[in-house]
This record gives C-alpha cells, sequence and structure tokens, in this order.
C-alpha cells in the first residue's frame, strides 16, 4: 500500500480545483465511502499482518485528517478570491450628518440671548396685513410699504376678508407677543422672512432674521448698544467688534437707526435695523406710551454668519451645495 502514492493524487487534485464542485469531486475520489481511495485503503488494513497493521493503520488515519484540511483550507481560498482583502488599504470613514450653518448659527444666537436673559418665542411664517403691517404703524397707504417687496397669498376661502402674505420679516412677532404678555419684558424670535425680490451676493428671497425687544419703564437705546456689543463679543468670540450707530428710518420706531459693526479695522457692515418702539405700536398692542418704552431690532442671520466664517455669497446658506454644507 503506497500511501506517498494516495497523498501524492489527492494533493494534485485539490490543488487542480478551481471551484467548489471540483473540490466535491475530489472529495469523494479521496474519502468516498463506497469508493474513496482513503475509505478502502482503510478497508484494505484487515488483510494485511498485524505488524504492518499497527505501522500503516495511525499512518492512514493521520493522511486522512490531513487530505481533510487540505480539502477545507482549499475550499475557503476559492471563496476567497473573489474579494481579495487588502488589508493595508486605509478603512473607509463613516460619514456623519451635522446641522447646517444656518440652524447652527441660529442655536448660537438663541444661546447667547438666553445667557443674557432674553427668552426665546416662535411664530408664524404666513402672516396677515395686520400683524406684518398695519399694527406696526404700516397703514396701507404708507409709503414705506415699499421698503418690503411682499409674497401675497390668494385668499383661501372667499368670505375671509384678511390678506395673507410671507412675512416680510421677522417684526411681527413684537406685535404677537404684546398682544400677550404685559411689560417688563425681554424676547427674541429667529425665523425665516421672505422678500419678493431679485437676489444677489448679499440679498436672498427666503432668509433668516433675528428679533429682539425690550421694554420697560426706562429701557433705552444706550440699554441697547450694551446688549447687542455684549451678543457680538460673544457671537465672534472676544474678537474686537465696534458697534455703530446710523440714523435711519422704519415706521415702528423713533428714533431708527442702523447697526454697523467692524471686525479688526475692516470694512464697516451693516447688520440690521433697531430702534425705540414707536409710540403707535404700543398703543396697537394697548400698552400706554406714558408708562413703557423700549427697543427693538430686526438682524440677518446669515449676515452673521457671513461676517464670521467669511462666506462670500448669501444664496450658499440655501444652494444645499454638499461641498458648502461639510465645510461647516
Ligand atoms: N424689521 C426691520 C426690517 O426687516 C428691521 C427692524 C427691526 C428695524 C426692528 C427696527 C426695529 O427691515
Amino acid at each position: 500500500m503506497d500511501l506517498e502514492e494516495i497523498r501524492k493524487r489527492a494533493v494534485e487534485g485539490i490543488e487542480k480545483a478551481t471551484t467548489a464542485n471540483e473540490i466535491a469531486e475530489v472529495r469523494i475520489k479521496c474519502l468516498g465511502r463506497k469508493q474513496g481511495e482513503i475509505t478502502l485503503a482503510l478497508r484494505a488494513l484487515k488483510d494485511l499482518p498485524d505488524a504492518e497493521k499497527r505501522k500503516t493503520g495511525p499512518l492512514l488515519q493521520k493522511l486522512k485528517a490531513e487530505i481533510e484540511a487540505a480539502l477545507v483550507f482549499r475550499e475557503k481560498e476559492l471563496e476567497n478570491a473573489g474579494r481579495i482583502i487588502d488589508i493595508t488599504l486605509p478603512g473607509e470613514k463613516t460619514e456623519r450628518g451635522h446641522l447646517n450653518l444656518l440652524t447652527q448659527t441660529e442655536d448660537e444666537i438663541r444661546r447667547i440671548f438666553n445667557s443674557m436673559n432674553f427668552s426665546v418665542i416662535d411664530g408664524p411664517e404666513v402672516e396677515d396685513e395686520y400683524h406684518n403691517f398695519d399694527a406696526l404703524n404700516i397703514p396701507a397707504w404708507h409709503p414705506a410699504r415699499e421698503m418690503w417687496d411682499t409674497f401675497w397669498l390668494k385668499p383661501q376661502k372667499n368670505n375671509d376678508k384678511k390678506r395673507y402674505l410671507l412675512r416680510t420679516h421677522t417684526s411681527p412677532m413684537q406685535i404677537r407677543y404684546m398682544e400677550h404678555h404685559k411689560p417688563p419684558f425681554q424676547i427674541i424670535s429667529v425665523g425665516r422672512a421672505f422678500r419678493y425680490e431679485a437676489t444677489d451676493a448679499t440679498h436672498e428671497m427666503d432668509f433668516s432674521q433675528v428679533e429682539g425687544l425690550m421694554i420697560g419703564e426706562d429701557v433705552s437705546l444706550a440699554n441697547f448698544k450694551f446688549v447687542i456689543s455684549e451678543f457680538f463679543r460673544q457671537f465672534f468670540s472676544d474678537k474686537e467688534v465696534e458697534v455703530r450707530f446710523r440714523s435711519s428710518y422704519f415706521p415702528f420706531v423713533e428714533p431708527g437707526v442702523e447697526v454697523d459693526i467692524r471686525l479688526d479695522n475692516s470694512r464697516w457692515l451693516e447688520m440690521g435695523g433697531a430702534g425705540m418702539v414707536h409710540p403707535n405700536v404700543l398703543k396697537s398692542v394697548g400698552y400706554n406710551p406714558e408708562n413703557w418704552q423700549g427697543f427693538a431690532f430686526g438682524f440677518g442671520v446669515e449676515r452673521l454668519a457671513i461676517v464670521r466664517h467669511k462666506i462670500p455669497d448669501i444664496r450658499l446658506f440655501r444652494s444645499q451645495d454638499l461641498r458648502f454644507t461639510k465645510e461647516f
């Protein structure tokens, strides 16, 4: 009985096998229960002389185990041949999503004002004419209405006398809050505003504003200057921020100002409007202007982020351009 011969044939067959079927064939040829070479050899043991039996028996068992292992090994090898794994390649990075820069900025604004004891309120993006204009001292005949190019909405019901629009600023939130609260208080509201106008690098028709309102017995523009300077200081992480007011006009404040800031001695940049709430606005919500006064402001949220992160174009915020989204 030539064990070496059996081993050689088995090894050759296993090495030549390139499919699972061929492996199965070799397995049957060697280990098959009826005609397998090893099986036959084991069966033939009984005809050998005792001394021979004792020598060959264990060798045959060992060979059988070896062939079995070789078959399994080759089987795995063929299985893996299709997908070569190069363990020296760098791993694949799992990408995690994150909040858009606009949302991050809005959160940061709320956090800072909240730390200065301002409450954060929220309200509708679809407004009525009264809250967006009339109550803010901008009656229908007022030429100042032209300051806000408006998306007017089609009436939903025929008998509805009210006219609806996409709010052109967050200032209606001043009215909505004062209608239901008594002073003194200080609030902000962050949210979307819409203007029916052409867009360019510094103008969007769908943008975000932060509205602020503080009413008390003797709240003044000086208080506003402190609050807003403190806000800028925190928002621009302790950078040197200069704040300047330029006289301006908004129907719902008197006096009205435009607020500019300057970082590190560079250009002056316009951040938004502000002023002392107009007595007519206070009256429209039932406050006595003899007893209460205060400031209001409305800033562009994107503008703040643009200055902080040196962003070239406001339209990037809502462009859904992944290069922009991923950068922040
Ligand atoms: N609502 C004004 C605008 O969007 C900004 C503003 C708010 C001005 C509050 C004064 C006071 O143009």
